[in-house]
Formats: structure tokens, C-alpha cells, sequence
């Protein structure tokens, strides 16, 4: 029963809550729709209800994992038709995601970052010696060409050769018109759906067989190539496990390319966009990375962990634009919510992080850029599991750490470099494809 729960005021007889909605900016019009409703909210689409939850007090009590589980939802759900039993996609109670947990876990503890770390810096040299050229570039799809190039190469020792290219490799154009797909699949009405639902379905599986392609490329090279030579990666862990089996270890590697890549190409850009707007945080993070990186051509390992401003700057990228905006949580046994909404086992809602991290109740000025929220004394202070832009719990992103030293030793180079000057015409523009990116953001680029 949600009838306690506040909902749109223009509530369609039998449509439900479609005003002001768009297949293309779901995120964003449930925030705006949300905003004014409190902690949690309905939206009615044709004769499904959505619970949101916009709040950081529900959300935390959602983090409670003897109460709530992850669950999948809407266009997660839909990307099983992608990723299968692959850890992001699998039901809590499939055998194979805890299979596959633990075959994978230690491939994402320190000493495994510290091993990736050469890589790392290879890639990040890749993308300096693009935009040593200078003039102008597009942020979105040179993040996206370095975090899938460290991800194919890190993971499975597979090259993209992202910087090499002049159009992004066919993986991300199948990739986003995969994802584009799936989301609009969730909000789309059964006519529109039949009247232009073929072309796009066909679409979508050919995009679908075109990323299962590359991942049998990859996983031949590798068979052909035998283990790689210094330490195991993600696709020698699976391939010597014996505990995987080879549907599995597929759905594994497509997710891994996808989820390894999309979300922090996302980060990055975001975080560039508000560096290209705050030139006293870009100045602090400079004589930061001044003082720890001090003339080396290239930083060790250690250098990018120190590097804890500009980890604040993603951190607080993170906050307002969570490039993975939103996952569900379900009742494990009958329970109350918040002390007043009562949820049978099995039932579920939609924690949409951007409102969430927006929640003035614990974020003073919530649209205000500052990395400074993000220092220890704000964090001490600060309400537990109200910041959650990994998720949270058992499920939550086994490569949280992997992203942030990507991201941190890339953002470190990128401030160190250049000279970064935005379009001053330019607004924010989000464009949503299951995860969160700016759009049309360009900065121009000169060495300092
Ligand atoms: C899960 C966000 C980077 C691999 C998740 C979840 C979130 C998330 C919110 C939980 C989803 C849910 O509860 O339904 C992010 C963000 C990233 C990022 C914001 C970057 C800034 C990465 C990277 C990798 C990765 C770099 C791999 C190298 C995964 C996997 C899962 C996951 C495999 C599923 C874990 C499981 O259920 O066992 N991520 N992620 N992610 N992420 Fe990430």
C-alpha cells in the first residue's frame, strides 16, 4: 500500500504520472518532479508505481543489510539481456555472484592497485600525448577513450587503442546505444513500443552481438596467449578459478568493460567541468599535486594515494552528479520504513542518488561545488551511509578503488599539465544513458 507515500500533483487517470517525463532524462525529471515531495515519493507509470527515495536519513536506513538487499530494477534489470549472471547483474541468490565474488576480490585489494599502476600511467600518457597538441577537445569522449583503454588493458590485457582512433571504438557506440536502449525500454509506452519497437529491437540486438564479439576476441587472445606474464589479471583469475563457467566468465568480461569504464569516464568529466568553474579549487589541487608529486616525470603508486584534495574534488564531482545515479533495495521480511511506510518482503524502491546527495538536511547549500564537505573533520561530522555513490552493502562496487586511483592519477596529471579554459557560453547539459554525463563539454587545452 503507497497511499501514504506523496506523489506528483498531476497524476493522469490510468497514464499515471507522465507529465513533464522524457524517455531521454528520467533522472532528471524525477528530481525535478521529487524535489519538492520530501524523503520518499511515488511516481505512477501507466500500472507500475515507483517508490523513490530522495532522502539521506531513508537511505541510510536502507543501507541496514540484515533489513534490505540489493535489488534489480527497471533498466538494471533490463541489462541482463547483456550481462547475465555477471556480478552486476546477478540475482542476490544466484550461485555464481558469490562464485564470482570470491574469484574476483583479489583482484581489487591494495596490492593489486599498486600492481596496476604502470598501466595506469601508460594510458594517462596516451591521453598527454593527445592533448599536448593543444586546442580544443571534447571531455566526455577522451574520459571514455582512457577509462576503456585501462580497463582492456588492465583487466584482460586487451588494447582499444582508444587514442588512436578518430571515432570512438565500436564497443562504445554499441555499448551507449545498448544502454540508451535499455533505459528507454523502462519508460516507454506498449504503442510506442510497438509502433517503433522493431527497428530499435533490432538495433539493440545487433549491438548486443557485436559486444559479445569483442569480449570472444578477447577471451581468445588470451587463450592463444596463454597467462599473462608478471601477475594475474581479472581474465586469468577467471580462466584458473575452475569455478566459473565459460557463459559466466563471458558476462563477467562484457560487464567488466562496461561497468569498468562508463561510470568513471563520467566522473572525470564531471569533475572537470566544475574544476573549469572554480579556479581557487584548481589552484589549491595544483599546489597539492605540486608538493606531492614534486618534478617526477611520472607519480609512483604512493604519490596518487596522497593525492587527498583531489580525491575530495571527485569525491564531491561524485556528490552531485553520482554517474551511477540510482539502485533499488528490497524488504527482505516484512518491515517498516522510516517508522511510517510499511513494505512487504520482496517489495522495493529506487534510491536516486542525485536528490539524496542534494538532501539539505545534511548538505548545507547542497548545489554548491566544495570539496572541502569531503574533508575529515566534515566527514566525522557527518551522518553515516548518506553518501553513497558505490552503493552500499555486499553488492556494492568491487571497484570503487580501482576508479578513484584511475581517476585521481589521471585528474592529478591532466591540472598538473594544463591550462584549462571552458567555453564560457557553455551550460551544463546531463545527458543520461543509465549512467550520468555531461554533454557537449569541451575545454580548451594548453600546456602550462
Ligand atoms: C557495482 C558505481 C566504477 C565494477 C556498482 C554499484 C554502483 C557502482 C552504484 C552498485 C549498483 C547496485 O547496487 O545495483 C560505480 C561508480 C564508478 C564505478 C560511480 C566510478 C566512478 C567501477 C569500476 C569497475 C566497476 C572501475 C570495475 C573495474 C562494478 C561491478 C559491480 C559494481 C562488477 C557489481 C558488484 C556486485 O554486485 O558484486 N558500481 N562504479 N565499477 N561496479 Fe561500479
Amino acid at each position: 500500500d503507497t497511499s501514504a507515500i506523496p506523489h506528483p500533483r498531476w497524476r493522469v487517470p490510468l497514464i499515471g504520472d507522465v507529465i513533464g517525463t522524457s524517455r531521454r532524462t528520467p533522472v532528471q525529471d524525477t528530481m525535478r518532479q521529487g524535489r519538492d515531495l520530501g524523503p520518499i515519493f511515488s511516481r505512477r507509470f501507466l500500472d507500475r508505481e515507483i517508490v523513490f527515495i530522495g532522502g539521506a536519513h531513508l537511505t541510510a536506513e536502507l543501507s541496514d543489510e540484515k533489513r534490505f538487499a540489493k535489488h534489480l530494477a527497471l533498466g538494471v534489470e533490463e541489462l541482463r539481456v547483456i550481462g547475465g549472471d555477471g556480478l552486476f547483474t546477478a540475482y542476490n541468490e544466484e550461485p555464481n555472484w558469490r562464485a564470482a565474488h570470491d574469484v574476483l576480490m583479489p583482484a581489487f585489494t591494495q596490492s593489486a592497485m599498486r600492481a596496476y599502476h604502470p598501466a595506469m600511467v601508460d594510458v594517462v600518457g596516451e591521453l598527454v600525448g593527445k592533448w599536448d597538441r593543444g586546442g580544443v577537445v571534447d571531455v566526455s569522449a577522451d574520459m571514455t577513450n582512457l577509462t576503456l583503454e585501462t580497463i582492456g588493458r588492465v583487466g584482460f590485457g586487451y588494447p582499444f587503442d582508444s587514442f588512436r582512433r578518430e571515432q570512438a571504438h565500436p564497443f562504445v557506440r554499441a555499448m551507449m546505444g545498448s544502454l540508451r536502449h535499455a533505459q528507454r525500454k523502462s519508460f516507454q509506452f506498449p504503442l510506442a513500443a510497438k509502433l517503433f519497437g522493431r527497428a530499435a529491437e533490432e538495433r539493440y540486438r545487433a549491438d548486443v552481438a557485436y559486444l559479445a564479439e569483442v569480449v570472444d576476441e578477447v577471451i581468445r587472445a588470451r587463450v592463444a596467449s596463454g597467462p599473462s606474464a608478471d601477475r594475474p589479471d581479472l581474465l586469468d583469475l577467471m580462466l584458473a578459478s575452475g569455478a566459473l563457467d565459460e557463459v559466466n566468465v563471458r558476462n563477467q568480461v562484457i560487464t567488466f568493460l562496461i561497468a569498468g569504464h562508463e561510470t568513471t569516464s563520467g566522473a572525470l568529466s564531471f569533475a572537470l567541468y566544475y574544476l573549469s568553474r572554480n579556479p581557487a579549487v584548481v589552484e589549491k589541487a595544483r599546489a597539492e599535486i605540486d608538493a606531492v608529486w614534486g618534478e617526477a616525470e611520472a607519480p609512483a603508486f604512493e604519490q596518487v594515494t596522497k593525492l587527498r584534495y583531489v580525491r575530495r574534488i571527485l569525491d564531491e564531482a561524485l556528490r552531485l552528479w553520482p554517474t551511477a545515479p540510482g539502485y533499488a533495495r528490497e524488504a527482505r521480511t516484512d518491515t517498516v520504513l522510516g517508522a511510517r511506510y510499511p513494505m512487504r518482503a520482496g517489495q522495493w524502491a529506487l534510491v536516486l542518488l542525485p536528490l539524496v546527495h542534494r538532501d539539505p538536511t545534511v548538505w548545507p547549500e547542497p548545489e554548491r561545488f566544495d570539496p572541502d564537505r569531503f574533508a575529515p573533520e566534515a566527514v566525522r561530522a557527518r551522518a553515516g551511509h548518506v553518501y553513497k555513490p558505490f552503493g552500499t552493502g555486499e553488492r556494492a562496487c568491487i571497484g570503487r578503488q580501482f576508479a578513484l586511483h584511475e581517476a585521481t592519477l589521471a585528474l592529478g596529471s591532466v591540472l598538473r599539465r594544463y591550462e584549462l579554459t571552458p567555453d564560457p557560453e557553455y551550460r551544463l547539459r546531463v545527458v543520461e544513458m543509465l549512467t550520468l554525463k555531461p554533454e557537449g563539454f569541451r575545454l580548451t587545452v594548453r600546456r602550462r
